[in-house]
């Protein structure tokens, strides 16, 4: 049987890579930068404007399906993941890197269909890398097969970690704290680069072996998600347990002794769930 979303998946990196010269051209020019969560917790007029540009052409192609989109979010729309064919959209992810020209941005469509990740695009637009992933189907950069490292031993490893936006000083300790542990494992090196979305490619070229954050949104790792998975690595909860989008916890990692290893470290603290009422 012929592939039911090839022209969605095709369709989604054309989109993301229109998206990323909208992002590139938008970076020369001066930005009005606001807050969402917290002071910390970026978004600028690129960020809503982009997100508008790929949800009309996903549209426009598709017609109405279901959205989730960081910024339509942000706005007051619902995040909640149904069996629908569902785009989950961050427009640009690294939105305080976009904002200082700290050179790591990216566009990021996933596609899900009964709750289940299909394909996804991540463009990190900025280094003109295209990532793509179809379920079943491998992982590619710029059309050449990834694959995650086959490093087994931590102490052989770089593990990427970001400090989120929450500046409270209790979550802000457990992340330095883990952060601390892994670190004095020792592994060779800890690493960030402001972009789930890009970390996750990072995992999924082989780059770094692991990555986790606490705190990120389904829109920031739904395609990376895919293209992890797809390269050999895998998903999971910083508990151990199963992977769950919009948990807002997760660690994704080249192979499972690697991500058991970083588990054994972790602090967990409380995150509301995208889904929650
Ligand atoms: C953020 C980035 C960052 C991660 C944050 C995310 P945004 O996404 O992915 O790496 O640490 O948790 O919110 O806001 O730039 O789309």
């Amino acid at each position: 049987m012929a592939d039911p979303w090839q022209k969605a998946y095709d369709f989604a990196v054309e989109v993301a890579r229109e998206a990323g010269e909208e992002i590139r051209k938008a970076g020369e020019c001066e930005m009005k930068v606001q807050t969402k969560s917290s002071t910390v917790d970026l978004v600028t007029k690129t960020d809503e404007r982009v997100e508008k540009i790929i949800i009309r052409a996903l549209k426009g192609e598709f017609g109405d399906g279901a959205f989730i989109g960081e910024e339509s979010v942000a706005n007051g729309q619902p995040c909640v993941l149904s069996d629908k064919p569902t785009w989950i959209i961050d427009p640009v992810d690294g939105t305080t890197n976009f904002v200082h020209g700290f050179p790591f941005v990216a566009v990021s469509i996933a596609f899900a269909v009964n709750k289940e990740l299909e394909f996804g695009v991540v463009y990190s637009c900025l280094e003109d890398k295209m990532y793509k992933a179809r379920k079943g189907k491998g992982a590619f950069c710029n059309d050449e097969p990834i694959q995650v490292s086959d490093v087994e031993e931590i102490k052989k490893s770089i593990i990427i970690s970001e400090h989120g936006t929450d500046r409270r000083k209790e979550v802000v300790t457990k992340i330095f704290s883990t952060m601390q542990k892994i670190l004095c494992i020792p592994v060779h090196g800890l690493r960030g680069s402001g972009t789930a979305a890009t970390n996750m490619c990072l995992v999924a070229t082989g780059a770094v072996e692991a990555f986790f954050e606490i705190g990120i949104h389904c829109w920031d790792i739904a395609a990376g998600a895919v293209i992890v998975q797809e390269a050999g690595g895998v998903l999971m909860d910083v508990d151990g347990g199963p992977f769950d989008l919009m948990s807002r916890r997760m660690v994704s990692a080249n192979n499972k002794k690697i991500a058991d290893r970083i588990i054994k470290e972790i602090e967990a603290f409380d995150v509301t769930r995208d889904d929650a009422p």
